[in-house]
């Protein structure tokens, strides 16, 4: 099923499918350690039977029906405080992979859900292996929904959702690992600011006055962009605070 013929430099050329596991983070971790594989390598699942969610979440993806695969990088080009640009370019790869799909209102919920129509259609979660100042390596973990179209949760969707067609689960992957690749080669010749800028661009709830909630109550306020370190942040009550990934919570 996974006979991938990627057109890329070195995304994808190595896939290990599993017909159920897991979870493919776990998995890619394990191989990298053993160095069973390499860089681009790409690890995929049709059952994800113990999916791995941020904040110690778990994610839920119906059997063959949706993406849930795991890329080995290793970016030790980036020092340790810029880890979060990993976050950025998977974001954005999505992001590109749905625009190419010629879908509409795509946002990247901080600090890396994407939306479609403010429902979630995929969810990212990066786990950094780190040696001294660098990240010897990082796992970079998607789960995409594709064409389930029952969900437990109400504020999900999928492509097939959203534009009505059936997709062929290889071809997507075989696209989002293209423009994976296009973002990491960018990312390697640092160019930083263009995709801090692209990413922020694309914040769901930017420039919009929302309740959040944080350190025990509610405030309002309107999300203005990210800092270097990848924290949120937001205007509240003509101040300017800063957010890190579980100091935040987004609320109406
Ligand atoms: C989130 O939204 O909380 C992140 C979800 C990430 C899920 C993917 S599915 C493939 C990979 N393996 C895992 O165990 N988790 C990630």
């Amino acid at each position: 099923m996974y006979k991938i013929l990627a057109n890329t430099l070195f995304m994808g050329k190595e896939i290990v499918f599993m017909p159920h596991c897991q979870s493919t983070n776990s998995e890619a971790i394990r191989l990298c350690a053993e160095k069973s594989i390499g860089e681009g390598a790409v690890v995929v699942t049709d059952h994800q039977q113990a999916g791995r969610g941020q904040r110690g979440n778990s994610w839920e993806s119906a059997a063959g029906l949706n993406l849930t695969f795991s890329t080995v990088l290793k970016p030790a080009f980036l020092a340790i405080p810029q880890q979060f640009l990993l976050n950025v370019i998977a974001s954005l790869a999505l992001t590109d992979l749905m625009t190419e799909d010629g879908i509409e209102d795509i946002r990247i919920k901080w600090p890396n859900d994407l939306y479609i129509n403010s429902k979630k259609v995929a969810g990212i979660l990066i786990e950094n292996q780190l040696s001294n100042t660098k990240i010897s390596s990082s796992i970079v973990g998607i789960g995409l929904n594709v064409n389930q179209e029952i969900f437990h949760y109400e504020n999900a969707t999928s492509l097939r959702s959203v534009t009505r067609r059936d997709y062929v689960l290889s071809d997507v992957l075989i696209h989002f690992l293209a423009h994976l690749e296009a973002r990491y080669l960018k990312l390697r010749s640092g160019n930083h600011q263009q995709l801090l800028e692209e990413y922020e661009a694309s914040l769901y709830w930017r420039y919009e006055r929302h309740t959040f909630y944080s350190e025990g109550e509610n405030f309002e306020g309107v999300i203005m962009g990210i800092n270097h370190a990848g924290q949120l942040l937001v205007d509240a009550a003509n101040e300017e605070r800063c957010f890190g990934i579980q100091q935040i919570t987004y609320i109406s």
